[in-house]
């Protein structure tokens, strides 16, 4: 997995080589320095040399400034390496991420991808970093250290060398039990992220609601699951100090003592000892070093997974290889299809759906909510793969076409539909960002959108809010069908487009929406048979002048017909539009 993951370092391999380099002469310099000590105090002191202490002196702090020069210029080097690496990282996922299907989306869940591209990836940075600086650092510290007291006094190193497999075993059995608990660990951060994304997203229905109380305490336990889940994997990761500081203490007391009885014996001398001290704390934060990089390792190898699974995520709505790039008409047919969200195993939302649309049709499409009208016409632009059957585009199975033609000819405007930071005519540039002015404003007056953005003293130039949220919701809805339009889609489809939008002005829309000036204002040279419009309603009102009318009942299609033949013959339609005309002569009668 690391091995996977270390590719994204490629663009900053000279820093990730530079920086063990300087670390390498680092650690030479820093090794010798104790020995250089031991000289001053048995060669000098012992024979009062004074000018052998200056020159020994002198070059002891050459080494040692020049030993701080190259550490500073190692960390320097790994910062730069690391945070290369982690934009790598970011860049790579966010990609992915804009690949991903609309099933992708929900088997990882927003606020799960927003962990992986920040948390996950800032420990991924923390020990890539560790290990440029600390993986080459640490062992050629230990190495180098006893390789030192070694030669310095053979019979002394003995008590630490007997040290070190006591540490590795306790390391192993720390990590072996710390990783199931820091992955449980960031599923909880997940679920925290989930529940502040949600509120923040939706903190205007909290506040009207007046649920703060209720989210307090949902967050409240969540945060508290996130601490509990976090002590639980720390407590053992915890033990790694103790274990380290007793042992390498129990040593230096031991040498101190054995040590100690050496120079009364004559055996050493002290400036040995003293130099054979200064390598046994070197060998101790060398090993508290790897102690560290142990904890880090199995925390973000739990986090490196979860990037992994985001790089490695198969995307389910792939594009053929020979695809087809012209979408010849409006025409739409479905096949015997079944969809689950699930996929096979799954219940089925759609089940036996055969539908055929002739190129330049209105369709309307009306059905109690939870019906599958949404999930039916998400088959067209592939937002979704059938799970059964197919769905056919001018007569070309959808599948078989390039996502971003068949997306540029399929206008859907969601029925949660948003719209983004910028400008007005930013974001209706997003349909088309090639569209010049006059085509801007021909959509918008035909999405009956022109007058109120005219209203605005910026007119076109107005800055919407993240979110739109600086316009009212059926002003929001009709930018939505604009920028749908400005796309010159062969088929429109609208998702209860309209379900803010006054009466007069729902059917001014759909007015202009049939009518032969649209063709000749956008679509300049296109003919009239080829727009297919598909709407999707709870008002009969808003599909009654439609040329047939589906009517969906649980995942199937009830009936279809013009409205008054459904009228007549389908009491579903019958009982929608009736209940919808008593309310409105109820109402004009009060
Ligand atoms: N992303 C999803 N994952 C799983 N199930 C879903 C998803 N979206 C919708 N469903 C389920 O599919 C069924 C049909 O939903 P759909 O959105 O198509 O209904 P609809 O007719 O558009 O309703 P409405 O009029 O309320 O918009 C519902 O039972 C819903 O719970
Ligand atoms: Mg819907």
């Amino acid at each position: 997995m690391i091995r996977k993951l270390l590719p994204f370092a490629k663009k900053y391999w000279v820093y990730a080589v530079l920086a063990p380099l300087c670390i390498i002469c680092e650690v030479i310099l820093e090794v010798n320095i104790p020995r250089i000590m031991a000289n001053i105090v048995d060669i000098g002191i012992e024979n009062r040399d004074l000018n052998y202490i200056t020159r020994m002196g002198i070059l002891m702090i050459l080494m040692a400034v020049l030993s701080l020069f190259f550490g500073a210029i190692a960390a320097h080097f790994a910062s730069i390496a690391s945070t290369g690496y982690a934009k790598e990282i970011r860049r790579e996922l966010f990609y992915k991420i804009q690949d991903f299907s609309f099933a992708n989306m929900d088997r990882f869940t927003t606020a799960s991808l927003i962990t992986r591209l920040t948390t996950d990836v800032t420990h991924a940075q923390m020990t890539f970093m560790m290990m440029i600086r600390m993986m080459i650092r640490t062992p050629m510290m230990l190495v180098m250290a006893t390789v030192m007291a070694v030669t310095l006094n053979a019979r002394l190193s003995a008590i630490f060398l007997a040290a070190i497999p006591i540490l590795g075993l306790s390391l192993f059995i720390i990590s072996k039990s710390a990783y199931p608990r820091f992955r449980t660990m960031l599923k909880k951060y997940d679920r925290l992220n989930a529940v502040i994304q949600e509120n923040l997203i939706g903190i205007r229905v909290v506040k009207a609601f007046v649920r703060g109380d209720f989210e307090y305490e949902k967050f409240d336990d969540i945060a508290d699951q996130v601490r509990e889940t976090q002590i639980k994997a720390e407590r053992i990761v915890l033990w790694n100090m103790p274990i380290m500081q007793f042992v390498m203490y129990g040593c230096m007391l031991a040498v101190a003592w054995f040590g100690g009885n050496l120079i009364i014996a004559g055996d050493m001398q002290s400036g040995q000892l003293m130099g054979f001290i200064s390598y046994i704390s070197q060998i101790l934060i060398s090993l508290m070093m790897i102690g560290m990089i142990f904890v880090m390792f199995v925390l973000s190898r739990a986090s490196l997974t979860r990037i992994s699974e985001v790089l490695e995520e198969k995307i389910d709505i792939e594009e053929k290889e020979n695809k087809v790039t012209e979408i010849k008409d409006g025409s739409v047919t479905f096949n015997n299809v079944s969809f689950s969200y699930a996929g096979e195993k799954g219940n089925m939302v759609l089940e036996n759906i055969n539908l055929s649309i002739k190129s330049g049709e209105t369709i309307g499409i009306i059905g109690g909510t939870g019906s599958g009208k949404t999930t039916l016409v998400q088959l067209i632009p592939r937002l979704y793969d059938v799970t059964g059957g197919s769905v056919t585009v001018g007569g070309v199975d959808v599948r078989n076409y390039g996502l971003s033609e068949l997306r540029d000819a399929v206008a859907m405007v969601l029925q949660k539909n948003v719209l983004f930071s910028g400008t007005i005519r930013d974001n209706l540039r997003w349909g088309n960002e090639n569209a010049t002015d006059e085509e801007i404003i021909e959509a918008c007056k035909i999405a009956q959108a022109h007058d109120f953005i005219m209203s605005f003293p910026d007119g076109y130039n107005t800055v919407l809010e993240q979110g739109g949220v600086n316009v009212s919701g059926g002003q929001r809805q009709r930018l939505c069908i604009a920028r749908a339009l400005l796309k010159k889609p062969k088929i429109i489809i609208l998702d209860d487009s309209t379900s803010a939008v006054d009466t007069a002005t729902d059917s001014k829309i759909r007015a202009a929406l049939r009518s032969e000036d649209l063709f000749s204002r956008i679509y300049k040279n296109h003919s009239p048979e080829i727009i297919t419009t598909i709407i999707i309603a709870q008002r009969v009102a808003s599909v009654i002048d439609a040329d047939r009318i589906i009517v969906m009942d649980d995942g199937r299609i009830d009936a279809i017909g013009t409205h008054e033949e459904l009228l007549k013959n389908n009491t579903i339609y019958r009982e929608v539009y009736e209940s919808q005309q008593k309310g409105i002569v109820e109402h004009a009668g009060a």
